[in-house]
């Protein structure tokens, strides 16, 4: 039963967070290319929609996955070379999440130019990224 909600808890947490930050890191890629005073305030609309969706995401999916984690640890995951993996790779993604939301605070108040090429290859690397913890979810590869 425990399991059963930590899973869910980690799943609903990993769409908002992971669906989140890629579909704002493109925002602020096309943003990026518009000229004007609207930018600034447009870029700070994104931010508020990710503390908003992505900063609960992200705390729900930690939360969620340390419960099965650290419920299954001896007996499931502590010689599991895929979840090792997984870890590293979400460790990852939650850096990008920090590098995400600070590089946009600095476009949004001017401090920093924003970049299209920096969001978009972010965006990219937020989806291959979870394509690549996703395989090793479902796939457990080395089993
Ligand atoms: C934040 C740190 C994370 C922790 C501690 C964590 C931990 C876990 C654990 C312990 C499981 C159960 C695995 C099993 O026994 O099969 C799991 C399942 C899963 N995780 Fe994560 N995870 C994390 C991040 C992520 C991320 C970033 C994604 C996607 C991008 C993800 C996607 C999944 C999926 C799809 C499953 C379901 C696997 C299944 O039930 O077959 N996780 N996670």
């Amino acid at each position: 039963m425990l399991r059963d909600v930590s899973l869910v808890v980690h799943l609903l947490g990993v769409v908002l967070w992971v669906g989140g930050s890629a579909t704002g890191a493109w925002t602020c890629a096309q943003l990026a290319l518009t000229e004007g005073p609207a930018r600034g305030e447009a870029l700070g609309a994104v931010r508020r929609a990710l503390l908003a969706l992505t900063v609960p995401g992200l705390a729900l999916a930690w939360l969620g996955g340390l419960t099965m984690l650290v419920s299954g640890w001896s007996e499931l995951y502590a010689r599991a070379g895929w979840m090792h993996g997984k870890l590293t790779l979400a460790l990852a993604l939650s850096a990008v999440h920090g590098v995400l939301l600070g590089r946009i605070r600095r476009a949004a108040s001017g401090e920093r130019e924003a970049s299209q090429s920096f969001f978009a290859g972010l965006a990219m690397a937020i989806v291959l990224v979870a394509a690549a913890v996703v395989s090793l979810a479902l796939l457990h590869p080395g089993t």
